[in-house]
């Protein structure tokens, strides 16, 4: 007799402990060594051959999978499964998704903690001509990308932005997004959204003048911000709001959560600050807030069980091109520059062994994240971890992780 898992288990072993991934139910059971072992042994050998049927070790090998086997996860059979082919990892290649154009370095705030280091002085990093980011524009929709967003700096701080919006529109972009702080947007502004499809994305960092301003160092910017935000719900432009929290604003997470009910918007866990650029200081960081540490339970499907192997799952089809035409990534990940728009074709770029190894990025390359049975249910944030890790390094496992799986032990 054989004991086979089902076919919509896998077992993923750890340097200790092993998990078996349930795409049925999504979950993934945490196993301990003994039963990671046994479960492999039974693999590829009949129960009579591995232990004496007739003893107390059998009854306790048995209980443990008839339990498995109760939770459908396992079954007892005549034959072994263990000679069926395995599905092959996806090979196709990573197509281009998103974009993300940040226009300017410029702004008409100082934002204490941003990644981009923007501000009224910083125009001389805008490199890249008008008619390059045009170009770029219909590069990246032949090469697959659906969705862009326009951000900065301030992007409306850009002289044409509106030119590069009515292309995006024109080509046939599915998504179009500005990512602005609000404070520029007027009437005319509503109106050019609507006409063309534009959502907004803003930010706030309170639900009051003294301690928003106190972040984006910008005189009335809330005023400005919160008009902006009721002249685009009244015209029922689609629209998104962030919260970033660092030490100067972490005693408002209750006032801002109130202040998106008030205004109608989903609920959503503020950020916290990500080290990179001005945010990368160690003054800035909440004291008493955090985001939820990662940790069980972990969820599983078999389509993302597959790509975690192969890709990172967030970052893979994603694209940013700075204002000095550097191409990154992501957004936040400035110390991975896979080449310069302004001296290559997107084409090049997108093929470019660079931008790919980052796509490719896996938890079997990541520094500890490699031994632990939770590697393809767990997603991380690569430029979080680099920014968080003493030496910067891109493989860097996650801080907020405490798992140890070469113990066994969170
Ligand atoms: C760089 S801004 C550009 C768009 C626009 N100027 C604005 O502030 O909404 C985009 C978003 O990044 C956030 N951000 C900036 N620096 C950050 C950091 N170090 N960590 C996390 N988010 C950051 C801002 O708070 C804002 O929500
Ligand atoms: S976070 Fe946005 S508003 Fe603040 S300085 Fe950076 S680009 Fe400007
Ligand atoms: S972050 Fe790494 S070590 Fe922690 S649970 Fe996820 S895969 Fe495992
Ligand atoms: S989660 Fe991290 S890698 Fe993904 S888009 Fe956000 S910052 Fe970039």
């Amino acid at each position: 007799m054989y004991y086979n898992l089902q076919k919509h288990c896998k077992l993923v072993k750890g340097a200790t402990r092993a998990a078996i991934y349930d795409f049925k139910t999504g979950k993934v059971h945490s196993i301990n060594q003994s039963a990671a072992g046994l479960l492999s042994a039974c693999q590829n050998n009949a129960l009579e051959d591995l232990w004496d049927m007739s003893s107390s070790e059998s009854t306790q090998y048995m209980t443990f999978l008839n339990k498995l086997e109760q939770k459908d996860l396992g079954f007892f059979d005549e034959t072994s499964s263990a000679s069926l082919p395995e599905r092959s990892l996806p090979d196709s290649p990573v197509k281009l998704e998103f974009l993300w154009l940040e226009l300017t370095a410029a702004c008409n705030s100082k934002c204490l903690h941003c990644y981009s280091e923007s501000g009224p002085s910083r125009k001389e990093l805008d490199l890249v001509p008008h008619h390059r980011w045009l170009s770029l524009i219909e590069e990246a929709k032949a090469a697959g990308a659906t969705d862009i967003q326009f951000i900065g700096g301030e992007p409306l701080l850009y002289p044409k932005w509106r030119d590069l919006v009515i292309k995006a529109y024109e080509i046939g972009y599915d998504y179009i997004e500005i990512f602005t702080n609000a404070t520029l947007v007027d009437d005319d502004c509503i109106d050019f959204f609507k006409q063309y499809n534009v959502s907004i994305a803003t930010t706030i960092y309170a639900n009051n003048a003294s301690v928003h301003d106190s972040v984006t160092l910008h005189p009335n910017s809330f005023t400005k911000t919160m008009n902006a935000i009721k002249k685009l719900l009244e015209a029922k432009i689609p629209l998104r709001i962030a919260s970033i929290i660092m030490k100067a604003n972490e005693h408002e997470v209750p006032n801002i959560l109130k202040l998106y009910e008030e205004l109608g918007m989903p609920d959503a866990y503020p950020d916290v600050i990500r080290p990179t650029g001005r945010g990368d200081d160690q003054h800035l960081l909440p004291t008493t807030y955090t985001k939820p540490p990662i940790k069980p339970p972990f969820y599983t499907d078999e389509t993302s069980f597959m790509a975690s192997q192969t890709y990172c799952q967030c970052l893979a089809g994603k694209l940013a091109i700075t204002s000095t035409g550097d191409i990154i990534p992501c957004i936040f990940a400035r110390n991975q520059v896979c080449g310069n728009i302004l001296t290559h074709s997107l084409a090049e770029v997108l093929t470019d062994s660079p931008l790919q190894q980052c796509w490719h990025t896996n938890k079997n390359q990541i520094e500890k994240c490699k031994d632990c049975e939770y590697r393809y249910a767990c997603t991380d944030c690569r430029p979080l971890a680099q920014g968080n890790d003493p030496n910067k390094s891109w493989l860097a496992p996650p801080a907020a992780c405490s798992y140890n799986p070469y113990t066994g032990e969170w």
